[in-house]
């Protein structure tokens, strides 16, 4: 294979000497690639944060849910986070203990709540009434709530989660309600939560966003520990040279924030984080092959079998994913502008839309970048579609299957026939 551009793949030596036309050829396209190293130094990259001792990081499994990336999120040693019942089977069945396991809720029904209560996983309520629920399914017992401080940030009006437009969190001025209700339970409030939204590159509105939780917990007397949420950014536009998070200066500011508060409120309490993205984004490349190119008027489409089922964030959010093309032949790499589809009914279906790339053929592959995190956790079966396969590049440059990609049984296996 040859690489018409970018060098992202080259540097981080992604794929290890697999060369993509084989994998595409023995597992099919479109395909998600992991990279267990890049999984293991993110982890490790965040686990070192801070020098604070009491600091615990649960991955956010909803960026990406598979088994085999949860195993490995495990053996580094990160606790994890849990919205549903279904993320709860995964992650216990990727061998976290309940311990390591913390839910959190969002308009979640009785039987939800059970269903973690019965596997001793601790709850983050984020409403009054959803605490009513949990005092009395769990009375005496330890409990969590996700409160909104009012700072808000991230990279589109979806993923902002706090603030007053948003549907999240417990909104301080019911502080006195929560103390009433958490002592008619017998509750304790193991800890509080926060998660402001997703994707900073500058720890500017996190550290704010640490003020408002932290303001909220000195109203609370025996806390174990503060979640202040995930939302650290990957840089996605890596080929024009966007500079990473600097999490030296992240770590920085965040510890004197740690100690600082420690030292006030008088007991050790534990900080943690949350995050989905930092640690999953960058450990994937998705291959698509390119079925065929044309022109509408002066504009040139490549048609690609990755449809906004198989990655929605560029339908969703008009997210940016860098591409890099790969070719069999070695061509010289003329630049022009192009927009990448894929293969759904639906003029949204668009991947890059007008994005100056090495020129493109029927035959070639594209690599999608950074797809991980938010990408096959999002994918779904519109149009009838599969899914696609997932493989894992081990760091010996091994290439596992770890997810087989859906078949045409599946598509129909919930469905009953009518008898006519
Ligand atoms: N904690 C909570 C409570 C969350 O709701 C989220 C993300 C996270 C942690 C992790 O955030 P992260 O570190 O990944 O930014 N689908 C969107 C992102 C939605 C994020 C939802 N909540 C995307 O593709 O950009």
């Amino acid at each position: 294979m040859y690489k018409l551009n970018g060098s992202v793949t080259d540097e981080t030596d992604f794929f290890k000497g697999n060369d993509v036309y084989d994998l595409i050829a023995a597992y099919g396209s479109p395909l998600y690639v992991y990279n267990e190293g890049i999984i293991r130094k993110r982890c490790r990259e965040l686990k070192g944060l801070v020098s604070y001792p009491d600091f615990l990081v649960q991955y956010s499994a909803k960026a990406n849910t598979g088994l085999a990336f949860l195993q490995i999120v495990k053996s580094e040693g990160l606790h994890v986070d849990a919205m549903s019942p279904g993320e709860i089977y995964a992650e216990l069945e990727a061998g976290f203990k309940p311990e390591d396991i913390f839910m959190i809720t969002n308009n979640v029904s009785e039987d939800e709540m059970r269903f973690a209560i019965d596997r001793n996983i601790l709850i983050c309520v984020d409403s009054t009434e959803q605490l009513r629920q949990y005092g009395r399914l769990n009375p005496g017992s330890s409990v969590a709530i996700r409160f909104n401080g009012g700072i808000g940030a991230g990279h589109h009006e979806k993923v902002v989660t706090a603030g007053k437009k948003t549907k999240f969190g417990v909104n301080p001025e019911y502080i006195p309600e929560v103390k009433k209700i958490l002592s008619e339970y017998g509750l304790k409030l193991a800890g509080i939560q926060q998660h402001i939204g997703s994707l900073f590159m500058d720890s500017e509105p996190y550290i704010n966003g640490s003020q408002a939780i932290l303001d909220i917990a000195k109203q609370f007397d025996d806390l174990g520990f503060i979640d202040f949420g995930g939302g650290f950014g990957i840089p996605y536009k890596k080929l024009s040279g966007q500079p990473r998070l600097d999490l030296r200066e992240c770590g920085k500011r965040l510890d004197e924030v740690f100690y600082g508060f420690a030292k006030d409120y008088g007991k050790k309490l534990t900080f943690r984080i949350e995050p989905g993205r930092y640690i999953s984004a960058e450990s994937s490349v998705l291959l698509t092959d390119v079925h065929c190119t044309k022109y509408n008027g002066p504009h040139k489409f490549a048609g690609t079998d990755i449809g906004f089922n198989v990655l929605v964030r560029p339908a969703m959010y008009d997210s940016h994913h860098d591409i890099e093309v790969y070719t069999r032949e070695n061509r010289s790499a003329k630049e022009e502008e192009i927009t990448i589809v894929g293969n759904i009914c639906e003029s949204g279906d668009i991947i890059a839309k007008d994005r100056l790339l090495p020129e493109i053929k029927a035959g070639d592959i594209l690599g999608i970048l950074d797809a991980g995190a938010y990408g096959h956790s999002m994918s779904s079966n519109y149009n009838n579609r599969l899914r696609p396969a997932e493989v894992l590049i081990r760091e010996n440059g091994q290439v596992v299957l770890t997810r087989r990609r859906d078949t045409l049984e599946q598509l129909l296996e919930n469905y009953i026939k009518l008898d006519i």
